[in-house]
């Protein structure tokens, strides 16, 4: 099998859910600034498809419209998955790319990534090597195998190398770039401070808590019930604002469930800028999301994590992040713990506003083997499975 290995020359980027975005951003617009002889194509899954969720992100981050929308909408893990796979291996056939970029955890992630494998096109994958070893996870299970089936894999957390190795990944594939989802809260930073959205509806700074939950394991059972009563009675004694994800927002519904209490402040998803500039102001932040285990750290705000684990340890051991494991109950604890809480601290190596300049220094330097070629030569061997 001849297969040529040469420069990259046509990069891929592939989003599909709400944290992607911020993630892979910084590093198109980097790679736009440096050079005009590496073709770009953005490709949106459809994962997240309402605009609360997507098109606002896109929007303010400043991409435009995707080249190519799949448009998957929201199903199964096992469906989800499949349709991204079968919706995106003609595009990638007909577009050609030679590198597919895969940003963090979610299923369209892994989706893109196992396609462009598959057709021999090399892969790089934004925020490798994370875990939480927690194989209940969705996102774990995504990292893994992402990690496992990619190319160049982009670290931004001390700890990720360590894990990719002990997986048997050769270290040749692992670059430490940075934080690119810190580029982005850099690049907005004064639209944020400007945003004033605590001020905008009559909250004082550092009087309130900023309330994120989405994951499975918290909202979708019967622990949900205990968090809204828990989070009724802080509300009692301090205002809390609650951007409600569409999943945890669908499960109160089914279940039954509502706030009573007045200090609560239910909303609906907030665009970036909005949301980041009520992190900003907040007293403390609690949650079940990673990357705002990260944008607290950064942003020296105390940081309450509703989990058993966490696939961002140095946000704990540097950072302003506390976890509070999957105990709703100990919601109770939060406005006692902000009085005591670490509020600053240090911050990562790379978590410095150019962590996408790094990752298209690697982009620029890689020989990646083959892609269409490659793809036409395992054709050739395997046949057409359809065959
Ligand atoms: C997904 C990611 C999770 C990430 C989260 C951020 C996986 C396995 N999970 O979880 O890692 O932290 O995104 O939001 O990929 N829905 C809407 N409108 C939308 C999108 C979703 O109403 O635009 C509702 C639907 O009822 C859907 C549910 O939210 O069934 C869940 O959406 P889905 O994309 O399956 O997973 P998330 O919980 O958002």
């Amino acid at each position: 099998m001849m297969v040529t290995v040469g420069r990259v020359r046509h990069v891929m980027s592939v989003v599909g859910a709400r944290p992607n975005f911020m993630k892979t951003v910084p590093v198109i617009a980097a790679l736009k600034r440096r050079t005009d002889s590496v073709r770009h194509t953005l490709v949106h899954t459809g994962q997240h498809y309402d605009d609360v969720m997507s098109q606002i992100f896109l929007e303010e981050l400043g991409v435009g419209a995707p080249d190519v929308m799949l448009s998957v909408g929201s199903a199964s893990h096992a469906v989800q998955t499949a349709r991204v796979m079968e919706r995106i291996e003609p595009v990638m056939k007909e577009l050609a790319p030679d590198l597919v970029l895969v940003p963090g955890d979610v299923n369209s992630t892994l989706a893109a990534a196992l396609v462009a494998s598959k057709l021999g096109i090399a892969v790089g994958h934004i925020e490798a090597g994370l875990r939480s070893f927690d194989r209940t996870m969705p996102e774990e299970v995504n990292r893994v195998l992402t990690d496992q089936i990619s190319d160049l894999l982009f670290i931004h957390s001390p700890e990720a190398r360590d894990n990719l190795l002990a997986e048997g990944v050769s270290p040749q594939r692992v670059h430490a770039v940075g934080n690119t989802m810190i580029d982005t809260l850099l690049a907005m930073r004064s639209r944020i401070s400007g945003a004033h959205a605590a001020a905008q509806r009559g909250l004082e700074p550092r009087s309130y808590l900023v309330v994120t939950l989405h994951r499975p394991a918290l909202v979708d059972g019967s622990l949900l019930a205990d968090a809204v009563a828990a989070l009724d009675d802080i509300a009692e004694d301090m205002p809390v604002v609650f951007p409600i994800h569409p999943r945890t927002e669908a499960s109160m519904l089914s279940q039954g469930l509502s706030f009573t209490s007045p200090g609560m402040r239910l909303l609906e998803p907030l665009g970036y800028v909005e949301f980041l500039s009520l992190v900003q102001d907040a007293a403390g932040v609690l949650t079940d999301s990673g990357g705002m285990q990260e944008e607290t750290t950064y942003l020296g705000i105390p940081c309450f994590t509703l989990r058993d684990n966490t696939e961002r340890p140095v946000t704990c051991s540097i950072g302003t992040n506390v976890l509070l494991g999957l105990a709703p109950e100990r919601i109770r604890e939060v406005p006692e713990l902000i009085g005591r809480a670490r509020r600053g601290g240090d911050v990562p190596p790379g978590w410095d506003g150019v962590a996408a300049e790094r990752l298209v220094d690697v982009l620029l330097e890689s020989e990646v083997g083959g892609g269409p070629e490659l793809a036409s030569a395992i054709g050739d061997v395997l046949g057409d499975v359809s065959a």
